[in-house]
């Protein structure tokens, strides 16, 4: 979707975090925008700074766990604007925690909120993007989903099953005018769930890690849905690479993600500080 002026995004999770800067991006390149979270004051607040750029911005206070509110969000929407042309699916929550003590409800958690959320709202808006013959669906994914992180076998779950389903709405909708994306951040430093990360560990992630900046990711999302993107990993240094070891040459791969993250890992789930 090459011209975003004008046209509507929808997005998730936009109270603060990643979430609050992609909506900003999004509002500078002239999107309207509905916005939903749980926390309606935070929303109303963005709302308000993003009308003075000449925009239209909907709050409509919404639990993604909820499968009420996800469809009444779609309908709210789609009432207001008519369309729906970006989905950000962007709501999220970490849960790094050693498996043999997370507790059962919080890996159901960490499923529905950031997984199931996405998969539903993705249904609800995909009939109107193709009666409109044109949509695009951000799924906000982590490098956890390119790589499933030590004591995070539930959030590196919930964001493999993003990037499963972003390929697979790809293939599935290809020539239909309507696409999808995965961003895949590195940790961002200016926010987010990384701040919960980074006070647990006592530090920042080692230098070779690197990271990235909510800013970044918000660019990220717009050239994904400018360019049709399949998949981007926003991260400093580049990860990819990476990655392509760990897709080619599993055992070595698995042994350089073992030695690079591990014990800053264990360090960042340790819930006792
Ligand atoms: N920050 C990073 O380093 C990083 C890296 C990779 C991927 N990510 C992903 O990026 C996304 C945003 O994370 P963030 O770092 O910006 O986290 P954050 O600052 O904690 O923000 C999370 C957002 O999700 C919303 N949210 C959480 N539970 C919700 C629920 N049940 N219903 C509706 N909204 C809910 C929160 O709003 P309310 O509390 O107001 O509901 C908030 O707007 C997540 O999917 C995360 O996994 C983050």
């Amino acid at each position: 979707m090459k011209e975003l002026r004008g046209r509507t995004a929808l997005i998730t999770g936009a109270s603060r975090g990643l979430g609050l800067a992609v909506a900003k991006g999004l509002a500078r390149e002239g999107m309207n925008l509905v916005l939903a979270a749980r926390s309606r004051e935070l929303l109303d607040e963005l709302a308000t700074e993003l009308r003075s750029l000449g925009i239209r911005a909907l709050v409509v206070p919404t639990d993604v766990a909820d499968e009420a509110q996800l469809k009444s969000l779609v309908d709210t929407a789609l009432a207001e604007f008519g369309v729906i042309d970006v989905l950000v699916n962007n709501a999220g929550i970490e849960a790094f925690c050693p498996f043999d003590v997370i507790e059962p409800q919080e890996i159901v958690r960490t499923i529905q909120v950031n997984l199931i959320s996405a998969l539903l709202l993705a249904r609800f808006v995909l009939p109107s993007m193709l009666k409109a013959g044109r949509g695009h669906i951000v799924n906000m994914a982590s490098t956890a989903g390119k790589s499933g992180p030590a004591f995070g076998a539930a959030y590196g779950a919930s964001k493999a099953g993003m990037i499963a389903m972003t390929q697979s709405l790809r293939v599935e909708l290809h020539k239909t005018g309507v696409s999808a994306s995965a961003i895949c951040p590195g940790f961002a430093t200016d926010g987010g769930v990384y701040e919960i990360v980074k006070k647990r560990a006592g530090r920042g992630t080692p230098w070779y890690l690197g990271s990235t900046s909510a800013e970044a990711v918000a660019r990220a999302v717009v050239k994904s849905i400018r360019n049709n993107r399949p998949e981007l990993i926003v991260n400093f240094p580049a990860l990819r690479p990476v990655f392509v070891l760990c897709q080619a040459f599993p055992t070595i791969g698995e042994w350089i993600v073992r030695v690079t993250t591990r014990r800053y890992l264990k360090m960042a789930a340790d819930r006792k500080k």
